[in-house]
């Protein structure tokens, strides 16, 4: 699966990012609100990583794309949409940059993009996205992107890098043209 728009490649993630995931992953300003992040990353753990995403690409029906952000042939984050269900019409959305690429509006870029192909070709009605309440920078992305807060889980996920407890926004986004 690929996609592509004016700056970047979405694209599945091949044996020969694990440089690039390994530069991106292994820093714990972008791995502090992932929760299922580890912190140090180790060689052992993106391999592993890669493989599960390789599996995940070749099930049918499929339900996770992991998809790399590709900016001038290097992969600097990843598009996660997780969990489609296709008779609720529903998944979930992640995203995340590598750090010396923030602020220049490439996440939004590569966000919309899979938004589109979530509403139009896999024929969603909702995405749903959670985003601890300290995480600034995700937040205005989710809102710019259309999303709408609609609640908060108090001490809903412990993260992975920190062991630190953190309460959740709740983000959906709807497929205006569905019921
Ligand atoms: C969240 C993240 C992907 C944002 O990436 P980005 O490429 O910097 O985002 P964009 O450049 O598209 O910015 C979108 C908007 O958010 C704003 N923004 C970005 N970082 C911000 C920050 N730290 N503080 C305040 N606003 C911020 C931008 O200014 C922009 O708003 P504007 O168009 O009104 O100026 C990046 O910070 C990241 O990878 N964080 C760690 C991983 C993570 O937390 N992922 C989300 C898990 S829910």
């Amino acid at each position: 699966m690929e996609l592509q728009t004016q700056r970047l490649k979405l694209r599945e993630i091949v044996p020969s990012d694990l440089e690039d995931l390994m530069e991106t992953y292994n820093n714990l300003s972008l791995t502090q609100y992932l929760y299922l992040s580890p912190y140090p990353l180790t060689q052992e753990e993106t391999r592993k990583f890669i493989s599960q995403f390789d599996s995940e690409a070749k099930q049918q029906p499929r339900t996770d794309y992991n998809l790399g952000i590709e900016f001038n042939g290097k992969v600097i984050g990843l598009v996660q949409l997780l969990s489609v269900d296709k008779f609720q019409e529903t998944a979930f959305l992640g995203y995340s940059l590598n750090e010396s690429y923030w602020r220049r509006a490439i996440i939004t870029e590569a966000v919309n993009e899979v938004i589109k192909f979530s509403f139009q070709r896999l024929n969603l009605r909702r995405i749903d996205c959670e985003i601890a309440v300290e995480n600034i920078a995700s937040k205005k992305v989710a809102e710019k992107l259309g999303f709408s807060l609609e609640g908060t889980r108090i001490k809903y996920r412990k993260m992975k890098s920190t062991g630190k407890i953190h309460d959740v926004y709740i983000y959906g986004l709807l497929n205006d043209n569905k019921e």
